[in-house]
């Protein structure tokens, strides 16, 4: 696909065929989380990978409820990892840095995912604690779980806000 393609097909998809998810599909949107860039190259996040039916119900529990986390065959738990941030960049690593690392590949990996045919949502609304028993984890903080498979639905755009209300200072003049 075409960059501009990527973007303006993704949409937050919450309805999967139980289909599953090609290796290789999975492995390319893994190498796109991989070339994200990141605070001095630090790369301060994990991702866990969960393909386990019990552990997507578990997360879908988690996140108050939110089923198709447990219908779509993959989620992809983004995590910051303060701990790695932070050796290099105390407390700005610990309690930015990393989140903004976790968030941008996740971002890479969301239009990966498009690129290669599948769909997915973003969710932030689960309980943290929750979702670190689920993961057996303690020292890395989850920040996004992703949903990811085939689209069962074909949302409509969201509206969204007027450029000019977003960008303001020099913004571009007519060519
Ligand atoms: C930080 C963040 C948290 C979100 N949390 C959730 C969530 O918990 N559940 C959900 O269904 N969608 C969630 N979304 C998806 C948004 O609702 C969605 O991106 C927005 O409505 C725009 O729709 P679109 O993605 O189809 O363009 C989240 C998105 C972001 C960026």
């Amino acid at each position: 696909m075409e960059f501009t393609e990527v973007l303006t097909h993704r949409r937050s998809v919450r309805s999967y065929m139980s289909r599953p998810v090609e290796e290789s599909k999975l492995k390319r949107i893994f190498e796109a989380a991989n070339i994200a860039p990141s605070a001095g190259n630090l790369q301060g996040y994990q991702v866990r990978v969960v393909r386990d039916q019990s552990k997507r119900n578990a997360l879908a529990k988690a996140a108050h409820g939110q089923g198709f986390l447990a219908e779509a065959p993959v989620c992809l738990v983004f995590c910051a990892d303060p701990d790695r941030s932070a050796v290099r960049y105390g407390k700005r690593g610990r309690e930015l840095y990393c989140i903004q690392d976790a968030t941008i590949a996740g971002t890479f990996a969301m239009l990966a995912a498009v690129d290669v045919g599948l769909a997915t949502v973003w969710v932030g609304d689960f309980d943290e604690k929750e979702v670190q028993q689920v993961l057996e984890v303690k020292s890395i903080r989850p920040v996004a779980i992703f949903s990811l498979g085939y689209a069962a639905e074909q949302p409509q755009p969201s509206p969204r806000r007027a450029i000019e209300e977003i960008f303001q200072g020099d913004f571009p003049q007519t060519d």
